[in-house]
């Protein structure tokens, strides 16, 4: 299926889409097993319930939230929650990653494909995801191309301001300190993310088992040797062993499991 066929015409740079397109369908199918925090899924229910209830809040004169900004360590759920919210919302997502943009963009032309982007998504009720969003909103000081980002970011600023109630806004950083103030203050939701502990790390190893028979044991003590590891690391571990599982026609074992994280050596678990 392409994806560029699904929704309007993507806006391009140099030639190559800023954007990619997904319908409700592929971010249904994405958007499978996401584990979040207690704090965070409690976060998450009430900004649903909230746009479920969108007459309600008119009546009261209270504007609804459709801004959400995520940080936290790499593998940890934010992308994966930018699809799901999409389908819990039943809305297309466009995803953007603002470093390629940026990289991408001509100097001087940073601002105006930034605009760009928010004018495609402005054509139809989506999410608009801006992943690697530290790329621009790094505080308007420490940069090399100090004026170019300072005009993006004044540009990015005004789009926030005058992004429609219709669609939602979902921005995802590693890095929480470095973003700009000002553009810190638009956004109306803000979520942490962090890596798993080992109770989390136990029901996604579960879950990543699934049908594979698995003794309890091992799983409990694989969660325990796995303190550091993301979600994708842990993701990656567990397909790994059972790939070897299946080549030996066997069972998943803890020597798979044991095996793979041996070779995959995650950079917190390794030492
Ligand atoms: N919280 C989570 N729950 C379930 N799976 C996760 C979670 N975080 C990461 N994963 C797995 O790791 C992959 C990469 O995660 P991603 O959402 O891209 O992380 P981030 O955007 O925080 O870097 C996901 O597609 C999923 O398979
Ligand atoms: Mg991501």
């Amino acid at each position: 299926m392409s994806k560029s066929n699904a929704g309007p015409r993507l806006p391009r740079a140099k030639g190559i889409d800023m954007a990619t397109y997904y319908s409700p369908r592929d971010c249904a199918k994405r958007a499978r097993h996401l584990i979040l925090s207690e704090f965070n899924q409690k976060i998450v229910d009430e900004f649903v319930s909230i746009l479920g209830m969108r007459e309600e809040f008119e009546k009261f004169h209270v504007p609804i939230p459709n801004k959400v900004v995520m940080y936290g360590p790499p593998g940890t759920g934010k992308t994966l929650t930018a699809f799901y919210l999409a389908n819990v919302l039943e809305l297309p997502l466009v995803l953007v990653r603002l470093d390629a943009i940026i990289h991408n963009s001509h100097l001087g032309e940073t601002g105006s494909n930034i605009r760009k982007i928010f004018d495609y998504a402005g054509m139809f009720p989506c999410v608009l995801f801006l992943d690697e969003f530290d790329a621009i909103a790094r505080t308007r000081d420490n940069n090399d191309e100090v004026k170019e980002m300072a005009r993006a970011v004044n540009t990015l600023l005004q789009c926030l301001d005058d992004f429609g109630d219709k669609s939602i806004m979902m921005a995802a950083t590693n890095l929480e300190k470095d973003l700009d103030q000002a553009v810190w203050r638009r956004f109306d939701t803000k979520m942490t993310y962090s890596l798993p502990d080992k109770g989390k790390r136990q029901q996604y190893i579960q879950i990543l088992i699934g049908e594979f028979q698995c003794d309890e044991a091992a799983i409990t003590e694989v969660s325990e040797q796995l303190e550091g590891c993301s979600f994708a690391d842990i993701e990656q571990i567990i397909l790994k062993a059972k790939r070897k599982a299946i080549i030996e026609r066997q069972p998943l074992q803890r020597r798979h499991i044991q095996e793979s994280c041996d070779e995959y050596k995650p950079a917190a678990a390794s030492s």
